[in-house]
């Protein structure tokens, strides 16, 4: 069956714990050396309107040592809506390959792609929303979760700006039952149609959301903090008015932290702006765990790669490799090649 990962509101709680499942199995073998090579020579494209250094680097590693091959399609290297339509670059990478992820300007081009792609899509970030870290984010919280406690029982506060991955974070966590809180100005909080979706959530998992504008009050229960940029790519103009709204209040700095339970962990998907949303002695801290959260971008990868293209790989029994091989090495025998 062909699945998409555009979002992870396709996915229900149960098949997202299946993917974190596979990614930390996954992840044992590898730790020992012995990531099995489910992927043998499939094809992942990578498309990127946008720059990126985990998402490219984690795909493209994850493919190789699952035993298949990744393709990196930059910024403007192949034709995406531009001199051909979405439904033609669909088709021809459907063709050559078992799998396309894509990092999109626009969240409409991905779900173009996805409409006409006869082979799974991953989105690989939007101007809407960042799935697979999310997935990432949440297998790093299990692995790190404070001792007797339960993932429905986890707080996850996120302090700062409605991003994208601000708005996957949001989903998933309260999918899975946790209690998020988003600490922000008013003008910059998760917007109402997400905090609908994410009530939604609550209601089926047994979640909690809270939206408010006292960071001190959100991390008092806090088992996790997490921040992102405060702007991006096409912000620049608006930099003034946004430090001014987050400066100092929304900060994640020692101060902040030290107001959270004495277990909390900091979280933070990366790239940061060091200094601006977190400061460097939280960024640093022995409780920081940024960079195993960015590892497990590589295992996460591993782990929906495998969920969404193992089961529609041929895999063709010995006697009929052997087959063809044999009938076109008889060909080529036969030619000589004009000697
Ligand atoms: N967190 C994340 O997606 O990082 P990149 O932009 O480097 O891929």
């Amino acid at each position: 069956m062909l699945r998409h990962f555009i979002d992870t509101q396709d996915f229900t709680r149960q098949e997202l714990l299946n993917i974190i499942e596979l990614t930390r199995r996954i992840k044992a073998a590898d730790k020992q050396g012995c990531t099995p090579k489910l992927l043998q020579d499939a094809s992942l494209a990578m498309i990127f309107e946008e720059p990126s250094t985990r998402t490219r680097v984690s795909f493209e590693v994850a493919m190789t040592e699952l035993g298949g091959h990744a393709l990196y399609l930059k910024p403007g290297e192949i034709h995406l809506g531009v001199r051909e339509s979405l439904y033609d670059t669909a088709k021809v990478l459907s063709h050559m390959c078992d799998v396309i992820e894509a990092r999109t300007l626009k969240h409409a081009t991905i779900t173009e792609l996805a409409k006409h792609a006869d082979v799974p899509v991953i989105n690989g970030l939007t101007d809407y929303n960042h799935p697979t870290q999310v997935v990432c984010d949440v297998t790093t919280m299990m692995e790190h979760m404070p001792a007797g406690k339960e993932l429905e029982d986890l707080n996850v506060t996120f302090i700062g700006d409605a991003t994208n991955v601000l708005s996957s974070l949001i989903l998933i966590c309260t999918r899975m039952g946790m209690h998020f809180t988003h600490a922000a100005p008013k003008k910059y909080q998760a917007p109402a149609e997400w905090q609908a979706w994410a009530q939604k959530n609550c209601q089926e998992s047994g979640g909690r959301l809270t939206v408010t504008e006292d960071p001190l009050a959100a991390v008092r229960e806090a088992d996790f903090i997490y921040t992102d940029l405060w702007w991006w790519v096409g912000q620049e103009d608006q930099i003034p008015e946004r430090r001014a709204a987050f400066m100092p209040a929304y900060q994640v700095n020692k101060t902040l932290f030290e107001k959270a339970p004495s277990h909390c962990k900091f979280m933070h998907c990366l790239p940061a702006s060091r200094g601006v949303e977190a400061t460097d002695e939280v960024m640093d801290h022995p409780r920081s765990i940024i960079f195993d959260q960015s590892e497990n971008r590589l295992h996460t990868e591993k782990g929906l790669l495998v969920y969404l293209v193992y089961p529609r790989l041929k895999r063709p029994a010995e006697e009929l490799k052997a087959f063809h091989q044999g009938q076109i090495e008889a060909m080529l025998n036969n030619l000589k090649f004009g000697i």
